[in-house]
């Protein structure tokens, strides 16, 4: 088959011609063919192979590009990368690779294009179009990959078990594409992986989390997280997560099983956000849950604080992953820690000042605690869902009603810590955060409005009761 029209980008012109040159022969490998054949969005990361010296080519390449752009070169991969357009292209020398049990770094020998895609990940990443003149454009399939695509399915090139011990990492990328593509992971690979869980360990934990974030940027990321489960990768890279399995019974009294609940509620909220982060609260918002659980006579299973236990849990969380502990860990944090109050809300009467609170309380994030909450419904009984999802429509509308009226978000006290100061003669003391204490609670509560005057009577007030006299 050809498929010169996958071709289209200038560069692989600049490419060939450039390899013609210098006599080697050039293919565009890996995803860029994949994508294309899949129909998907036009990748940017192009991936060449020569059958050659790909730093040479690289080289030649930028040379004969309009401003000769910068080469990258990695010495110890023998890579090299350069950047034209929107496009990051790498550029490889085929190579044969044989790996040692305790590292990802292979030692690595020249060979064919064959050899090379011997050494790739799955069938459907070792599809090459050639960039040589004669045979422009057409497709080098030697595994029937082509096949795969078809049938949706993920193959390794060799026996899944020297593929995946070769480079641990691929176990992660073949649910990650499952997930991501809605692929079936072939039987002996799904086993193959089960088999060599542990040997993830040795990967870094950047790389975990590359994957981990795009299984959960999938459609229905419960389909990655599933096979995590069943293949043993999810107990050694988020434990806290298998911790939610099963179900207790004790006296008659059983609690939902909040591994299967926690990926129903990532797969409802993914129906209605792409924010990254706030699928990752989704999927850690109970993860206190295991550490907190209790069984009392009286009341059943019981899960105080665990939303308070959540949120260190999180922190420690982000930081075994190496992921960067800022803003975003924050917010996944502060997520987790309020992702029971809009229920309790939507529970009982939605009153004004309920409200009010989770607004001052949630701040810019609310909007977001509201969609975490809704997509934590997933009762099965309809009369249920829909009563919680009436009381959640009406707790929005509330949202929107004192937003517009009370503009308690970002809240900040109409009586500055220094007026209070001037007014009572003051220096700085522990009379100053009481009264605007009690002046934020009062307008909290809704006893007045969150406006000058009205603070300034209720300052007065509160002044006169802890016996201060004003300055005047
Ligand atoms: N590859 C591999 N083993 C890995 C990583 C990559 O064999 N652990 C090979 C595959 O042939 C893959 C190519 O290198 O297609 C490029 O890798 P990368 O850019 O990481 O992934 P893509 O397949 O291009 O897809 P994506 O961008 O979605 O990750």
């Amino acid at each position: 088959m050809n498929y010169k029209k996958a071709l289209q980008n200038p560069i692989f012109d600049v490419i060939s011609k450039s390899a013609a040159n210098l006599k080697v022969d050039s293919y565009v490998i890996g995803g860029f063919v994949r994508d294309f054949l899949l129909d998907r969005t036009q990748k940017k990361d192009i991936d060449i192979v020569c059958v050659g010296d790909g730093i040479a080519l690289a080289k030649e390449v930028s040379k004969h590009l309009p401003d000769q752009p910068k080469v990258q070169i990695f010495k110890t991969y023998g890579t090299a990368m350069l950047k034209y357009q929107d496009c990051d292209i790498e550029f490889v020398g085929a190579r044969k690779e044989s790996y040692t049990e305790d590292s990802r770094n292979p030692a690595v020998n020249p060979g064919t294009l064959e050899d090379d895609q011997n050494r790739r990940d799955f069938t459907i990443n070792a599809l090459a179009l050639s960039l040589n003149p004669e045979t422009y454009g057409d497709l080098l399939d030697p595994f029937n990959g082509i096949e795969d695509l078809k049938n949706k399915s993920i193959r390794t090139p060799l026996d899944p078990k020297i593929t995946y011990s070769d480079d641990p990492l691929r176990m992660l990328r073949a649910i990650r594409f499952a997930s991501q593509l809605h692929f079936t992971i072939e039987a002996n690979s799904l086993k193959a992986i089960a088999e060599n869980a542990q040997r993830i360990d040795i990967i870094t934990e950047e790389r975990i989390v590359v994957e981990l974030h795009k299984i959960l940027e999938s459609e229905k990321p419960s389909v990655g997280f599933l096979l995590l489960e069943k293949t043993g990768l999810l107990k050694r890279i988020l434990p806290e997560l298998t911790a939610l399995k099963g179900i207790d019974e004790i006296e008659g009294q059983r609690h939902k099983d909040n591994f299967y609940h926690t990926l129903e509620v990532v797969d409802n909220i993914s129906e209605n956000t792409d924010n990254l982060w706030l699928r990752w609260a989704a999927l850690l918002h109970d993860i206190g849950k295991a550490p907190t659980k209790k069984f009392n006579k009286k009341v059943g299973w019981t899960f105080h604080g665990h939303e308070f236990e959540g949120s260190k849990m999180v922190y420690r969380l982000f930081k075994r992953l190496k992921m960067p502990l800022n803003e975003k860990m924050k917010f996944v944090q502060k997520m987790v820690l309020m992702s029971s109050r809009p229920i309790v809300l939507a529970q009982d009467i939605v009153t004004d000042s309920a409200v009010r609170r989770l607004i001052f309380d949630a701040g810019d994030y609310v909007e977001d605690l509201m969609t975490l909450c809704e997509a934590d419904i997933t009762t099965k009984n309809p009369k249920r869902f829909k009563k919680y999802h009436n009381n959640f429509k009406i707790v929005r509308e509330k949202i929107e009603e004192v937003e517009a009226r009370d503009h308690v978000r970002n809240f900040q006290p109409p009586i500055s810590g220094e007026e209070i100061m001037t007014t009572f003669n003051l220096k700085p003391s522990r009379e100053i955060g009481m009264i605007k204490e009690t002046i934020k609670e009062a307008i909290l509560d809704g006893d007045i409005p969150n406006e000058y005057e009205a603070a300034y009577q209720l300052m007065l007030k509160t002044g006169e009761k802890l016996g201060l006299s004003t300055s005047s």
